[in-house]
């Protein structure tokens, strides 16, 4: 048995992914290795990934090479996933490869990786290990009481996805969607409320498709709502088509739930939503969020856009710049479109130019400023 070593995590992507680096580091902990906040007193780096848009994919590869040799690496999440064993032709530093259904075997991996004595192994560089295999997490893995905030906790209540939203990878690196029973996620939510924890966000790629047995998410958010000691709890990401009016008056109605809802929009154009395999229309996400604001009165509106779809014309385009014009969401994130291999968009021919889709970009988030900026001040004056 060799000294248990200090392992430096970092994080990127979604809020899954932020959770999946506290149960990391929970299981390190717990196999005996210590968590440190930065790199420098740390002999593994654990880098956490996102693939998303290939911007986050390359930040990461240059991030691993100026590590050049002096560190343990490993490449975990959805860039592992993506990339499996060719990720070790890509960086020779990197020790190891694990992807998100496979993060509970870490302590193992690692101990493999160090064996007996840490760098008086020569060959400790040439020692490559990837599990890219499997498919379901166990249970355990998140009671391993790490969070890193003390007030607020982050509860997976489903993982993967089986929208395949044509440009998107998750589906791809995350499996999959699976439910957690909904006895342990109640479980997880008074573990932490015992540990002083006073506001839950709960998690999952569409959590509004969430169903265990008779319980659907609005039934879920219920039971959530009635835990003694939960002050207040939220939830991320929902999808338009699984959204409702029972679920809207859940969100007016259970106390503790913010009243917010992220609901992403992503195209403004019926074609580009088509072919995004986004399973509505631009009419019906405008009747969706207009039954929402009745509803819930007050309640923040937020979105998810992106720009520059392949074929995605200027009237297409400008579809898009009206809806968001005319929905006024409190904000948005706008993202330029990018190409994800092995997505089914990835196979359109993109015409679309570099700068065409920076002016796009920047023309929708001109617009949603000026709408959020509006909004603000508005509020700020009913206030006074
Ligand atoms: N499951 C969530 C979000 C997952 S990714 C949902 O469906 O809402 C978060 C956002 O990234 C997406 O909503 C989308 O707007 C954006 N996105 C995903 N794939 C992308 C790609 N290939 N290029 C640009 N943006 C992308
Ligand atoms: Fe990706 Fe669509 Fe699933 Fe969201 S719903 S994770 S955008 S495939
Ligand atoms: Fe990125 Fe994976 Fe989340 S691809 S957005 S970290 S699920």
């Amino acid at each position: 048995m060799h000294k248990k070593n200090t392992v430096f995590l970092r994080t990127f992507g979604c809020q899954m992914n932020i959770r999946d680096s506290e149960v990391i580091s929970g299981l390190l902990q717990k196999a005996g290795y210590r968590i440190s906040a930065t790199d420098q007193d740390a002999d593994i780096i654990i880098f956490n990934t996102c693939s998303v848009r290939k911007h986050a994919e390359d930040r990461v590869w240059s991030l691993i090479g100026s590590y050049k040799g002096s560190k343990v690496i490993g490449l975990v999440g959805c860039m592992a996933q993506n990339y499996k064993e060719q990720a070790f032709q890509r960086d020779p530093h990197i020790s190891f490869v694990v992807g998100p259904q496979d993060i509970h075997k870490l302590p193992v991996i690692i101990e493999k990786i160090l064996g007996d004595n840490l760098f008086s192994d020569k060959n400790l560089l040439e020692r490559k290990i990837w599990e890219t295999a499997g498919d379901l997490r166990p249970e355990e893995i998140y009671h391993m009481d790490f969070y890193q905030d003390k007030n607020h906790a982050h509860v997976v209540i489903s993982e993967g996805c089986s929208n395949f939203c044509s440009y998107c990878v998750v589906p791809y690196v995350r499996g999959a969607l699976r439910h957690r029973k909904h006895k342990d996620i109640l479980i997880e939510i008074r573990e932490v409320i015992a540990r002083g924890v006073t506001k839950v966000t709960l998690l999952g790629q569409n959590v509004n498709a969430y169903q265990d047995s008779q319980v659907n998410f609005t039934k879920l958010l219920e039971q959530v709502n009635a835990l003694s000691g939960l002050k207040e709890f939220d939830f991320f990401t929902s999808h338009p088509k699984d959204a409702g009016v029972d679920f809207f008056k859940a969100i007016r109605d259970l106390e503790k739930l913010v009243k917010r809802l992220h609901l992403p929009l992503q195209s403004g154009s019926d074609k580009i939503l088509k072919l995004m395999n986004r399973g509505y229309q631009a009419k019906d996400y405008l009747s969706l969020i207009d039954s929402y604001r009745k509803i819930v009165k007050s309640g923040r509106l937020t979105t998810d856009i992106i720009v520059g779809f392949p074929t995605e014309t200027d009237a297409e385009f400008n579809q898009t710049y009206a809806l968001v014009k005319k929905a006024r969401f409190n904000a948005a994130y706008i993202f330029k479109y990018s190409s994800r291999p092995g997505t089914e968009a990835a196979k359109i021919i993109d015409p679309l130019k570099q700068a065409e889709l920076e002016q796009r970009h920047r023309k929708i988030l001109n617009l949603q400023r000026s709408i959020s900026q509006e909004l603000r001040s508005s509020q700020v004056d009913a206030k006074k």
